[in-house]
């Protein structure tokens, strides 16, 4: 099993249209952009600033989180080690590939978190105890 290097993750930038009359900004995440096709979408939103989303990893499931407003946290653990990235802006997003165990949390009042996936929802896919994903990890 691949360990996800997590000094190599970077926030990925999301191109940005910046109006010339001041009318704000556009981004955009068109076909080519992501290395996966996007098969779903949702987000998170009125998250309590005490609540954790996630405690999970996917088995295939790779996914592209944009803080559409506001600001939350991404812990990433590989099986190895944990690296905490915050998302705070629009036009900049975390790729997370699979097998990769993820915690979101310190939720901003008003965060949004979308979610662009590669999967459809698939409750299989999903490794919910982290004992199984050390299992996984090593296996
Ligand atoms: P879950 O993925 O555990 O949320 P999070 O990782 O943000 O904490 O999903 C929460 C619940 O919503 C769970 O019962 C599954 C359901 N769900 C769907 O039915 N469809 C979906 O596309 C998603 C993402 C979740």
């Amino acid at each position: 099993m691949q360990y996800l290097d997590l000094d190599k993750i970077a926030l990925k930038e999301i191109p940005k249209i910046s109006d010339p009359d001041g009318r704000g900004n556009l981004s955009v995440v068109e076909k080519d952009y992501l290395p996966f096709v996007i098969k779903r979408v949702y987000y998170l939103y009125d998250v309590p600033s005490s609540s954790t989303r996630g405690g999970h990893a996917h088995k295939q499931l790779q996914q592209f989180l944009i803080a559409l407003s506001g600001s939350f946290d991404v812990v990433l653990d590989n099986g190895k080690k944990r690296r905490t990235i915050t998302l705070n802006r629009p036009d900049r997003g975390l790729l997370i590939p699979s097998g990769v165990w993820r915690e979101l949390e310190n939720f901003s009042s008003g965060a949004v978190c979308l979610s662009l996936v590669s999967e459809e929802y698939s409750e299989e896919d999903y490794i919910r105890e982290y004992s199984e994903f050390k299992l996984f990890k090593s296996a």
